[in-house]
């Protein structure tokens, strides 16, 4: 088909490979061609962070990213965190601390906070709070997931 062209996308470890035109978003890529629906669309206009995944390691909203433009990069989403069947620290520490209620956000939520663990923005509440700005919870479960971080902050755990 004129305008499909192959792309390689290297999603949680394993090379994946799928037809798509060029202008498929990454967020469209993995829910629809990779079967991997954990990350969530919310607004689809880098707006809400629900959609948010690492790419080389940084978090980007995948519905403003095209997936024809990380096809050399590591990609890691929301599968891709915990380690078989032992959850990932961050994972740990939402259940801990009710880290979310309807839980659309919480993919969004931890690929963030990962990052953010990461970036060394988790030393404190407030900082917290303003790196992960970006990630919007409608159901206002803000407290506990600044909780959750910080738990993990506190435990040393480095990423
Ligand atoms: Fe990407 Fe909202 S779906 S930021
Ligand atoms: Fe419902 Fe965040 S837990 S939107």
């Amino acid at each position: 088909v004129e305008g499909v062209t192959e792309m390689r996308l290297k999603v949680n470890g394993t090379v994946r490979t799928m037809q798509a035109e060029p202008r498929v978003t990454l967020l469209d890529a993995l829910r629809e061609r990779l079967d991997l629906t954990g990350t969530k669309k919310g607004c689809d206009h880098g707006q809400c962070g629900a959609c948010t995944v690492l790419v080389d390691g940084k978090r980007v909203n995948s519905c403003l990213t095209l997936a024809v433009m990380v096809q050399n990069k590591e990609i890691t989403t929301v599968e891709g965190l915990a380690k078989g069947e032992e959850l990932h620290p961050l994972q740990q520490a939402f259940i801990d601390h009710d880290g979310f209620q309807c839980g659309y956000c919480t993919p969004g939520q931890l690929m963030s906070g990962v990052a953010c663990l990461k970036e060394g923005h988790a030393k404190t509440d407030d900082s917290v709070r303003e790196w992960m700005s970006g990630n919007l919870c409608r159901c206002g479960a803000y407290p506990n997931i600044v909780a959750a971080i910080r738990q993990v902050e506190q435990s040393g755990f480095k990423g």
